[in-house]
C-alpha cells in the first residue's frame, strides 16, 4: 500500500482528484467504482471543477457504485443514487446509461444482488475509490465478511446504523440492510484508492496499517491487492508513525 498523507482534507481532496484526471487522461473511456459517505465529497467537488474547467470529460466514463440501502428509492433524499446525483453525476456530461448503481427496490433483495453482481463480471473497473467505516467496512462489507464474499444483502451493524442517523431524522428510519458489492469484487479492481479523514478514522487506519490481514477487519484485505493506494490527512494519520 502507497500512503501519502496530506496536510488536510483539501489537500487529500486534491491529490485524489489528480490521480483520477491523470487516469481519465490516460484512458478517456475509463471505468471508476465510487464511493459515497462524507470523504469522497471534495473529491468529487474537484472532478466538476476539472469538467467545468474543461481539464475531463465523464462522456465515455462508466461507474459502478459500492452500494446502496435495500428499501430506499433513488428518489429518496438518503438513497446513495441520490447522493451520487448531487455531489457528481448532476454537475457533469456522464450518460445516464453509464451510470451503474445497485437497484435498492423493485425486487427482492437477492435478486437485486444478482442482477448487480452480473454486471460487475464484465464491467472490468479500472479504479475504485473507497472510504473506510470506523470497523473497518468498506463498501457495505462489515467485519466478519467473507474475503471470497461477490455482492450480497447485508445486514448493518449497529455501530454503522448509528454513524450513519446523522443524515436521517431517527435512527428507526436507517435502513436496516444494504445491498453491497463484495469484498472480491471490490479486489477485481486494477487499482484502488483509499481515502480517511478526520480524528475518527484514525484508530481503523491505525489497525489497517500495523494489524494483521482479518476478515474481522474487512479492509485489511486490501495488504493482499497489488495497487493500493490510501491518501489521509493529517488527522486521520496521527495514530500511524
Ligand atoms: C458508509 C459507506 C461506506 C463509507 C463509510 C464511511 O456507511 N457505505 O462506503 O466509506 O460509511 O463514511 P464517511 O466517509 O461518511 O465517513
Amino acid at each position: 500500500m502507497r500512503i501519502i498523507i496530506a496536510q488536510d482534507y483539501q489537500e487529500l481532496s486534491d491529490r485524489a482528484s489528480r490521480i483520477i484526471v491523470g487516469l481519465i487522461t490516460e484512458k478517456p473511456d475509463a471505468v471508476l467504482g465510487l464511493a459515497t459517505g462524507s470523504t469522497p465529497i471534495g473529491l468529487y467537488q474537484k472532478l466538476i471543477e476539472k469538467y467545468r474547467e474543461k481539464v475531463l470529460s465523464f462522456e465515455k466514463i462508466k461507474t459502478f457504485n459500492l452500494d446502496e440501502y435495500y428499501g430506499l428509492s433513488p428518489e429518496h433524499p438518503q438513497s446513495y443514487h441520490y447522493f451520487m446525483r448531487k455531489q457528481l453525476f448532476d454537475h457533469v456530461d456522464i450518460k445516464p446509461e453509464s451510470i451503474n448503481i445497485p437497484r435498492g427496490v423493485g425486487a427482492e433483495p437477492e435478486v437485486l444482488c444478482q442482477e448487480y453482481n452480473e454486471k460487475l463480471k464484465t464491467a472490468n473497473i479500472d479504479l475504485q475509490v473507497l472510504g473506510i467505516g470506523n470497523n473497518g467496512h468498506i463498501g457495505f462489507n462489515e467485519p466478519g465478511t467473507s474475503f471470497n464474499q461477490e455482492t450480497f444483502v447485508v445486514e448493518l451493524a449497529a455501530e454503522t446504523r448509528e454513524a450513519n442517523k446523522r443524515f436521517f431524522s431517527s435512527i428507526d428510519e436507517v435502513p436496516r440492510h444494504a445491498i453491497t458489492m463484495g469484498i472480491k469484487n471490490i479486489m477485481e479492481a486494477k487499482k484502488i484508492l483509499l481515502l480517511a479523514s478526520g480524528v475518527s478514522k484514525a484508530p481503523a487506519i491505525k489497525r489497517l496499517i500495523y494489524g494483521p490481514i482479518s476478515e474481522e477487519f474487512p479492509a485489511s484485505v486490501l495488504k493482499n491487492h497489488p495497487d493500493v493506494t490510501v491518501i489521509l490527512d493529517r488527522e486521520a494519520a496521527s495514530m500511524i508513525k
